[in-house]
């Protein structure tokens, strides 16, 4: 079970994109992996920056956690609802998977059939005689994807009476923590995915191409309410909700019947960002959502942006190559290089005390920021090939600190402060 407060947690994740074969004779599939296991939390209401060179893995991230692409490998947990209130297919999949188990030594580490049904049934698979509490937990979520609520209550008293009994017992007390509430985004179907989807929400850089040239910035915005059944065509409700939020992105009511190339890039922006907002969503991810705007208009959208999640409670993710935009916006920054996570720190952290020489030269090369604490180091060369990734520590070929052990030895994410994670064998 996950800490209250995390609303996103990718876990491991892996997007490999296959690479085409160069020649009939080439036996070896060969992969750019865009991510290379990552494992992150993102909390309820926090902007959770993402910096990297070009082609480090920041947007195929941001995409995977929405997924608009089927990820290779891990998980990505949504914990906006719980398990039992969307009751996915795929979790009773798993406990009929996993029936007939054998009983288990609890003090035996438990192997991975048992971790995946204990995901779901807790610590009820684990007590002799678990049928009853698994067949509960099964007709439960059959129950639910069926809209069948009447029946909900008989199920729900079972298992809490079971829980109830059970509580205490050592082995049950060890397996209830295996138990995932959170969505598991990556195993849903894609119909069970629709649905979430409208609280899943992202803004893209480039709006022009991102909004349909025929359609009026009024039909772009409802769009989606008439998508997701929130509104009817036509209606009054339709009419009222989209000039809400054009309001509240700061759209005249005037622009309402206007096409996207009768805007400026700055009105196309909030443009973009009504029609996510309009959704009412719960996790936005933004993609380099200020980069193609000039530095004024960059700060009008950028103070939109923390008013509307001041308003709605959002949480974002906030994509950008520039480190001092992040910075602006972002509770937090994650710093990505060649599909990895390298560090993750409180905002203020990251500048003030840099510790991964990837980001201190990342930091060097902004000349906006002066007084920076880091040792100035210039990056050299271009970033290596995401299909054959350099051994050991990903950036020791043009690291100087680099030592014997960093070629061969992956650093693993090390918390060296409260909240400050570094994957480097010599931190400065
Ligand atoms: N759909 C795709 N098919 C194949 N390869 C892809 C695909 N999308 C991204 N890649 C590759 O994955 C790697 C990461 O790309 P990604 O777009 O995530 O980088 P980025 O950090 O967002 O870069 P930028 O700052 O330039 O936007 C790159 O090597 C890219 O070529
Ligand atoms: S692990 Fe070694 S090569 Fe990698 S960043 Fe740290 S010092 Fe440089
Ligand atoms: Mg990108």
């Amino acid at each position: 079970m996950v800490n209250e407060s995390v609303l996103i947690r990718a876990e491991n994740l892996q997007q490999y994109f296959p690479l085409k074969k160069s020649s009939l004779f080439q036996r070896e599939q060969l992969y750019v992996r865009a991510n290379d296991g990552i494992t992150l939390d993102i909390r309820r209401g926090e902007t959770l920056g993402l910096v990297g060179e070009s082609g480090c893995g920041k947007s195929t991230f941001g995409r995977v956690l929405l997924q608009l692409y089927r990820q290779t490998g891990g998980n990505t947990f949504y914990y906006g609802h719980n398990l039992e209130e969307i009751a996915p297919r795929y979790a009773v999949k798993i406990l009929e998977r996993h029936w007939n188990l054998q009983e288990i030594d609890p003090n035996r580490e438990p192997d991975s059939s048992y971790l995946e049904l204990a995901s779901v049934a807790g610590g009820i698979c684990v007590m002799p005689n678990p049928e009853p509490g698994m067949e509960a937990l099964r007709e439960m979520y059959r129950a639910t994807a069926a809209h069948r609520t009447e029946e909900l209550p008989k199920y729900r008293q079972t298992l809490e009476d079971i829980r109830a009994r059970c509580a205490g017992n050592a082995a049950f007390e060890r397996f209830e923590k295996f138990r995932e509430t959170g969505i598991d985004l990556s195993k849903l179907e894609p119909e069970e995915m629709r649905r979430l989807r409208r609280e899943l929400q992202m803004i893209f850089q480039d709006p022009y191409s991102s909004l349909n040239p025929r359609m009026t910035v009024g039909q772009i915005i409802g769009e989606g309410l008439l998508a997701h059944g929130i509104c009817r065509r036509n209606s009054p409700e339709l009419q009222e909700m989209v000039q809400q939020v054009m309001e509240d992105c700061g759209l005249a009511p005037y622009m309402l019947h206007r096409y996207p190339h009768q805007f400026s890039g700055g009105q196309r922006q909030r443009v973009g960002i009504a029609r996510a907002l309009a959704l009412r969503p719960r996790f936005v991810v933004c993609d380099e959502a200020v980069s193609a705007l000039d530095v004024s208009i960059q700060a009008q959208i950028l103070n939109l942006l923390r008013e509307c999640r001041e308003r709605e409670h959002l949480t974002y993710l906030f994509i950008s190559h520039d480190l001092s935009v992040v910075k602006y916006l972002s509770d937090r920054i994650g710093v990505m290089y060649l599909g990895n996570l390298v560090e993750l720190a409180p905002a203020e952290d990251l500048f003030s005390s840099t510790h991964h020489p990837y980001t201190a030269a990342l930091l060097s090369a902004i000349p906006a920021i002066e007084k920076r604490k880091a040792p100035a180091m210039m990056l050299k060369g271009d970033l290596p090939s995401p299909v054959r990734p350099p051994s050991g520590c990903k950036f020791h070929p043009r690291c100087p600190h680099a030592t014997g052990i960093c070629k061969e030895v992956t650093p693993s994410f090390t918390e060296m402060e409260p909240g400050h994670f570094v994957a480097c064998h010599h931190p400065l």
